[in-house]
């Protein structure tokens, strides 16, 4: 349909929250059976848990060799290390402001302050999208952890050595990570990397749609991530771990939500209806790690939940579900659960802006009217 033709005006001519509505075409994943970034299925990348090697993939189209990786990482640590010093000092007033501000709301602005720098805000050519993406990439973890400093009140750490999931770790748990923890913590960035239209992804993709740049792409993105129903979920999902405390106390909270008819956190999915591969492998992962540690009550409570949400409801956990249940079991505070899912859907989101720039239509659907009839305008001495 053109803009020049006018929908139809009977209740099955749109579809609620465009449930179903294939818009647009990609190469770089595809959810069809299962979970694929650019034809590679998800599970042996997350088993991998190589942020830097998908990073590369979803954004340059194929596996990196170790050389092109090792370039590519170290382009990714550059990007991290150079903050420009405006940003940092917008982001230190903002925290004495109000050290209480969330963290992604400070993406939102640090990323949005990035593009007003940025010296190559209007890149002409393929390259040079890909070059902002790679800086963007370093510059997003480092704005993070710049963030938890300066709302803490410390000075801003150097960006440490070696991969994103182990340096990220490291800056914001304050601690040096072992090789087991930045293994699963990598595997959760590669989990999150990418995931087609969903609401962030589509968002980006409609903002640079008009010819906008890719910082502007990103941080409409990261506002619509920040939702409860898509990335925040995972911040919810431990408040309500956190607030049931222990599976004997499952049963009656859960009975609870249903008369409410609230929706738990970390359960369902627009796409997957027979449940999340993702959240399939991280919870295995999730439940593995947490045996015999401190953790495993949780992990009781966890499985309490979901043999009931399946059992009440038919629905089963998304990626969320084990991803908030990793992360504190990292020592990772709740706040920071959200923001860590942007850095890794920096990524994606890049690679999608990347894509859309490079085979671009406007994005401008229609909407089926329902407002009052045509009635005539009234002067407002006359009403
Ligand atoms: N808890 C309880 N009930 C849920 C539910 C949940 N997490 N998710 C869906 N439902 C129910 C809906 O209320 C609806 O019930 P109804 O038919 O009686 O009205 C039914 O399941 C169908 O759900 P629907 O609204 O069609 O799902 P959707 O595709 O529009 O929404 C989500 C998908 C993700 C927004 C939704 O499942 C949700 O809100 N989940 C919790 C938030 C979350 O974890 N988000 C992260 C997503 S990755």
């Amino acid at each position: 349909m053109t803009d020049s033709t006018s929908p139809s005006c009977s209740a099955e001519s749109f579809a609620r929250g465009l449930a179903g509505v294939v818009a647009g075409r990609t190469a770089i994943c595809s959810l069809d059976g299962d979970l694929r970034y650019r034809g590679y299925s998800i599970e042996p990348l997350a088993r991998a848990g190589d942020f830097e090697e998908v990073a590369y993939l979803l954004l340059h189209g194929e596996l990196p060799t170790a050389t092109q990786r090792h370039a590519f990482a170290a382009r990714i640590a550059t990007g991290a290390r150079e903050l420009d010093s405006a940003v940092i000092d917008c982001l230190a007033q903002l925290a004495a402001a109000c050290p209480s501000a969330s963290p992604m709301d400070a993406l939102r602005t640090g990323v949005s302050a990035l593009g007003q720098v940025a010296r190559d805000r209007v890149p002409g050519t393929h390259d040079a999208l890909i070059a902002q993406a790679e800086r963007l990439l370093g510059q997003v973890p480092a704005l993070l952890a710049a963030w938890m400093d300066l709302a803490a009140g410390r000075p801003v750490g150097p960006w440490p050595e070696g991969p994103v999931a182990r340096a990220l770790l490291e800056r914001l748990t304050g601690r040096d990570p072992s090789a087991e923890q930045a293994a699963i913590f990598g595997t959760t960035l590669v989990l999150y990397a990418e995931h087609e239209f969903n609401a962030s992804t589509f968002t980006a993709r409609t903002i640079v749609s008009t010819g906008s740049d890719m910082h502007s792409g990103v941080v409409g993105a990261i506002g619509a991530l920040k939702g409860p129903l898509h990335g925040g979920a995972n911040e919810q999902v431990l408040e309500v771990l956190s607030a049931i405390g222990s599976a004997d106390r499952a049963v009656a909270w859960l009975e609870q939500q249903f008369a409410a008819k609230r929706v738990v956190m970390g359960f369902g999915h627009r796409v997957y209806k027979n449940g999340d591969v993702r959240a399939k492998l991280l919870g295995g992962m999730c439940r593995e790690m947490a045996r015999g540690t401190p953790a495993e009550p949780l992990e009781d409570l966890a499985d309490r939940i979901e043999a009931m949400m399946l059992d009440r409801k038919g629905l089963r956990p998304n990626l969320d579900w084990p991803a908030a249940r990793v992360y504190h079991a990292l020592g990772l505070p709740v706040a920071v659960f959200t923001p860590i899912f942007v850095v890794a859907r920096m990524s994606g989101w890049t690679a999608h802006i990347i894509e859309q720039i490079g085979d671009n239509r406007l994005i401008r659907p229609l909407s089926l009217y329902c407002g009052p009839a045509a009635r005539d305008y009234v002067p407002i001495v006359a009403r």
